[in-house]
């Protein structure tokens, strides 16, 4: 039942992963089992495990053949690889199972939705892609493609929607049991919009409505929606190709977008309200989300961008990583983001200051690591002693660093990691604009090898970067142009920590 295709990539998989050490992985963020990774798919609770299935070419550090690897957790962050779930091995997909989504039937068994892709010759020559929506079903390990592949086409859709750009839906189910999934396509004035279908079962799909429309106001189309109420608001992301910046809310080419609305369900459109961009930082695309057993809404998505994928070359084992699965709220009409609470079990060697005076460069005893959450509070003076510039430098040594600073006449955050050792002619830094009330600043920051996550003020705004700097870079660099007194809290987070549940 199961294909060569995929027994191929099974077996692949299984002998290249271990040419590859725990130690060169990150530890708590899914990276891809071999070879190459891109959005999160099929992000679901499923037989009492977290599932994360993922873009996934087994065979090259770089994008090709796409197949679904998977793989499976109890906590969010200890994750255990199952065996690739899809192969591109049917006529409708034999170009790529691109992204899609998991829900649960009602017999019980696990749904997973995603785009087929195929290419077809033209009359004039050319060759497309054209894209489908189809299913399979499985029991969490293996799953079987549905005989009556592809179970959403383009001849369901209005007139002008392509049916090249196409693809990325996302499910979800109803108390009623009714099943509805939103896709990304692209219609005639060339930029995005949302398409919104319902179903009784899962397998027969209608279409219902245009959702949301770009208009060519950010970027061109949108790929990997998601639509989920959230705090008596809906919330639909989207992540756009093609942007172009403003302010220092989007930077140019692939984005995040987070629209905050309204939903009116009989008409099956969404009403905007506020929009925002989902993370600040350099990587970070594709989110995800679900609704976990206990009710919240949790986010993870692809940590990269399409544009920096050359920050790592093709020659290594692997490329491409998962975000924190990051839980989501809604305060003060924005969106808010934390990293899940299942990351304070793995906090272990607490050291702690307090009130450090910090003018000039600083370093702290004990205050280093590449595997940490760090928490920082601010209180900057007014008046005389003004700080003007707050700056953090870590996963550094002589030669290299990533940096994050701020500064307060700007109110401007920054990103930075063009002195971490990156030989590459790509985007290094991004900024950010921070509403703050000038008494008190928040920054969490969590590293994971490869990565570093900023949570600025309690998650009013995260951003997010990979670098490949050597784990033997693991300073910790404060400084302050001006006078400010800070608290230092570091915890290094350990895979078995002790009191931890985790088996
Ligand atoms: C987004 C995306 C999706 C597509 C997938 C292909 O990163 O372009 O739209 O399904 O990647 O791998």
């Amino acid at each position: 039942m199961i294909s060569q295709t995929l027994r191929d990539a099974r077996k692949y998989e299984e002998i290249n992963e271990k040419k590859i050490r725990q130690e060169e992985r990150p530890d708590f963020h899914l990276s891809t089992r071999v070879g190459w990774m891109n959005d999160p798919n099929g992000f679901s609770y499923y037989d009492g495990k977290y599932h994360l299935f993922y873009q996934y070419n087994p065979y090259e550090s770089r994008w090709g053949s796409m197949h679904w690897g998977h793989a499976v957790s109890t906590d969010l962050l200890h994750w255990e690889y199952c065996p690739a779930a899809l192969a591109p091995d049917e006529a409708y997909d034999k170009d790529g199972c691109f992204s899609g989504s998991a829900e649960t039937l009602e017999d019980g068994r696990q749904l997973l939705m995603y785009t087929g892709v195929q290419k077809k010759t033209l009359p004039d020559g050319s060759v497309r892609e054209e894209q489908t929506q189809c299913v399979a079903v499985g029991d969490g390990t293996d799953y079987v493609k549905y005989e009556k592949n592809p179970v959403i086409t383009s001849d369901m859709l209005p007139q002008g929607c392509s049916k090249y750009d196409f693809r990325d839906p996302k499910i979800w189910k109803e108390a009623d049991g009714t099943f509805y999934c939103v896709v990304g396509n692209r219609p005639q004035d060339g930029s995005g919009q949302i398409l919104l279908f319902v179903s009784k079962d899962g397998f027969d799909w209608k279409f219902k409505s245009v959702l949301a429309e770009n208009r060519n106001r950010y970027g061109k189309m949108w790929e990997c929606p998601d639509f989920f109420k959230l705090d008596d608001k809906w919330v639909l992301f989207t992540s756009p190709q093609d942007m172009l910046p403003k302010d220092l809310e989007y930077h140019n080419g692939y984005g995040t977008l987070c629209l905050i609305g309204a939903f009116d369900e009989k008409s099956g459109m969404f009403t905007e309200h506020a929009n925002q961009s989902i993370d600040y930082g350099i990587d970070f695309y594709a989110p995800q989300t679900i609704l976990t057993p206990d009710g919240r809404r949790v986010m993870i998505g692809w940590m990269q961008n399409w544009d920096t994928c050359s920050i790592r070359g093709q020659e290594e084992p692997w490329f491409g990583q998962m975000s924190l699965a990051r839980e989501l709220e809604i305060k003060n009409g924005r969106l808010y983001q934390k990293p899940v609470r299942e990351l304070e079990r793995m906090r272990c060697n607490r050291v702690s200051y307090s009130d450090v005076p910090l003018n000039g460069f600083l370093t702290l005893d004990g205050i280093c690591g590449r595997r940490i959450d760090l928490e920082i509070v601010l209180r900057p003076k007014q008046g005389e002693e003004l700080l003007r510039q707050f700056e953090i430098r870590f996963a550094q040594d002589e030669r290299f660093y990533t940096s994050f600073s701020f500064k307060t006449y700007e109110s401007v955050l920054k990103i930075d990691r063009k002195f971490s050792g990156s030989t590459r002619t790509i985007v290094h830094q991004r900024r950010s604009l921070l509403k703050w009330a000038k008494d008190e600043l928040k920054f969490r920051l969590i590293l994971d090898r490869y990565s570093a996550e900023i949570f600025v003020n309690d998650g009013e705004q995260v951003l997010t970067v990979t670098m490949y700097t050597d784990q033997s870079a693991d300073g910790i660099k404060f400084f302050a142009d001006g006078t400010v007194n800070m608290d230092v809290t570091k915890y290094d987070l350990c895979m078995q920590a002790e009191g931890s549940d985790w088996k």
